[in-house]
């Protein structure tokens, strides 16, 4: 069978879905592997990398994709794309499917079957093929960094002959996978770090990160993870209770990583126009959820701003602007995933449709859109 990775075409995007240790896994799983020219240049993975680990390089898209019977993306593919796939390919990516219903259509239509990365459910067996976890994880490393490059202060204490410099007060809001690795990044650069949730399995992780864990204990936080572990919308009388804790504590902060999410759903609005007016000139709020409508209204996609001597990070896909080793993770993830799929000579797929990783993962087969959740 023969495996395409063409190069990444929407805006932002620095990723590639393979690594050459990946090629040189699916060639041992006795894939034909072609790499689309230059797919892996801003990730700074060169063609002859991709060739040396036994990839043919095709000059172009289209014949990269000609024929192949697996097409690894790393977004969803354009409608300039989908033709150039052949009827009964299978499709990994990420594909945002409640962002572009039309797109899970289209490929529906062109006889494609689709396997949308983010929707891998959460069990043990999955967890090294889950993006979002692997994505995530750098997100929350490099949103630490940028607001620490932008901030006109240092992160750490020092008591120097000149004075004594204060360290940064950083919160982290959403303590799952990115806001761990924000507080674990924050703490390793000295700063003090607080951070907020709503599902209680947070609070111990915030504490064993060296995190002051800041949030509203009641009946409604206690039910507030889902069984796949993520949060569930909270209530108006909670947001209430919430914004006003975090009215208090936001004014004392320097830095804000805003990481809070709810799948499916716009991001909860957590800092308000009002508390970011309170807060210290120079201080820094870096949004990662400003593509799903932000955390803090006054963020905006793709851009810097500053409101009232508030910065306001709005960086577009920020696990791009750590491309080679977000790059590597998420070929990993692709890997596994498909390893066990594959039967022995890469000659033919095996595909367990009841597999719940497959009934998962599987938005289009056949020809229909089958993911419930997307139907
Ligand atoms: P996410 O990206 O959907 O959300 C980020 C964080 O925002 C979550 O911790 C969520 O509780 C929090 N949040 C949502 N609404 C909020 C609000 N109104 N106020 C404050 N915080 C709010 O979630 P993520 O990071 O993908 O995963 C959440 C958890 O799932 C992880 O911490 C982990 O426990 C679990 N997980 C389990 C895995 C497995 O078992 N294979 C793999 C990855 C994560």
């Amino acid at each position: 069978m023969k495996l395409a990775i063409p190069k990444e075409r929407r805006p932002h995007e620095k990723r590639v879905a393979a690594s050459p240790d990946t090629v040189k896994k699916f060639k041992q799983l006795g894939l034909d592997v072609v790499v689309e020219t230059g797919a892996g240049m801003a990730a700074r993975i060169p063609d002859a990398a991709f060739a040396e680990a036994g990839a043919t390089i095709a000059p172009n898209e289209k014949d990269a994709l000609a024929g192949a019977d697996i097409v690894l993306k790393v977004q969803r593919p354009t409608a300039e794309e989908i033709p150039l796939i052949k009827k009964g390919a299978m499709l990994v990516a990420i594909l945002a499917p409640y962002a572009d219903k039309e797109g899970i259509a289209a490929l529906a239509t062109a006889g494609i079957d689709s396997y949308a990365m983010e929707f891998m459910p959460r069990i043990t067996r999955a967890q090294s093929m889950d993006v979002l976890s692997s994505q995530a994880n750098l997100s929350g490393y490099k949103a630490v960094i940028d607001a620490a490059a932008q901030y006109a202060r240092a992160m750490p204490m020092m008591m120097t002959a000149a004075g004594t410099v204060a360290p940064a007060r950083v919160m982290v809001f959403g303590a799952g996978v990115a806001g761990l690795q924000a507080i674990a990044t924050a703490r390793r650069l000295g700063a003090i770090v607080s951070a907020t949730d709503v599902r209680p399995a947070a609070k111990e992780q915030v504490e064993s990160l060296g995190g002051t864990f800041v949030a509203v204990i009641d009946d409604e936080f206690k039910q507030a993870e889902t069984a796949a572990g993520y949060a569930k919308p909270m209530s108006e009388a909670y947001q209430q209770k919430q914004a006003a804790l975090i009215a208090e504590t936001i004014k004392k902060q320097d830095i804000a990583i805003c990481t809070a999410l709810i799948p499916g759903r716009k991001a909860p609005v957590l800092i308000s126009e009002e508390m970011v007016k309170t807060m210290k000139p120079g201080s820094i709020i870096v949004d990662l959820a400003v593509e799903q409508g932000g955390n803090c209204p006054l963020s905006k996609p793709g851009e810097i701003v500053e409101v009232n001597g508030v910065t306001l990070m709005g960086h577009l896909n920020v696990p791009s602007r750590i491309a080679t080793d977000a790059t590597a993770l998420y070929a990993k993830n692709l890997l596994n995933f498909l390893t066990p799929l594959v039967e022995k000579g890469g000659q033919a797929l095996k595909i367990d449709a009841e597999d719940e990783i497959i009934k998962g993962t599987c938005l289009t087969r056949g020809g229909n859109v089958v993911h419930p959740s997307v139907k």
